[in-house]
């Protein structure tokens, strides 16, 4: 393990003790667990949710029910393992009956979510549903704006539907699906954002480059 990822592992712990006893609002009354997130710290592609709901207080993990069945298998249908991409969310903890998260809730929890950028460092970030669009686009509207990419702080953002959009609604299941067929390519644009200027050759192995794939 190099010396650089052993850093992030020990700064990531720190975080996620933090999270885990975390009392910055009322949600830490209602919990069993909170859920900081999941996935490699060098990941190239996150996923940021709404919320934990029922499986993911119990679990302590995110997306572990049937919206995240979904998502793992809208990962798959992007050609990529669940295991190789990061999944957070907006609210660490479970909002009581899975209301919809409040103001001062997004705002107690927001630096969590900034820490988390800072130390995975996404080349795609992909918003699911409205609460995570809401932090880079707090007007727009889903049904206007899903799958398309725009390019932020350098790296690309794609809101998508929520998963659980679609099992409430089934006619969006296909459109969730072709969205996220979209990822691929978007991922190859992301890394060419990165590509230094005049085309430095990218010293990672053609293994690690391809990591996603697998
Ligand atoms: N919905 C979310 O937004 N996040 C989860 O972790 C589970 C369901």
């Amino acid at each position: 393990m190099s010396l650089a990822s052993t850093e992030a592992g020990t700064v990531a712990s720190e975080l996620y003790g933090r999270i885990r006893s975390c009392t910055r609002c009322l949600l830490a009354k209602s919990r069993t667990h909170s859920v900081p997130g999941e996935g490699p710290l060098d990941a190239e592609v996150m996923f940021i949710g709404e919320a934990p709901g029922m499986n993911e207080d119990r679990e302590g993990r995110p997306f572990v029910g049937a919206a995240g069945k979904f998502l793992t298998e809208l990962i798959e249908a992007a050609g990529w393992q669940r295991d190789a991409v990061y999944i957070t969310n907006v609210l660490k903890c479970r909002p009581p009956g899975n209301r919809d998260p409040l103001p001062n809730e997004i705002e107690a929890c927001n630096g969590y979510i900034e820490e988390q950028l800072r130390l995975i460092d996404p080349l795609l970030l992909v918003s699911l549903g409205r609460y995570s669009m809401a932090r880079y686009f707090p007007n727009a509207r889903i049904s206007k704006v899903h799958g398309q990419h725009r390019e932020i702080e350098g790296r690309l953002f794609v809101p998508m539907y929520h998963p659980a959009a679609a099992l409430h609604q089934g006619s969006l299941r296909q459109t969730i699906i072709e969205d996220f067929k979209k990822l691929p390519a978007l991922l190859e644009q992301a890394r060419a954002l990165r590509q230094p200027v005049g085309g430095e050759p990218d010293e990672r192995s053609p293994a690690e480059q391809m990591r996603l794939f697998d």
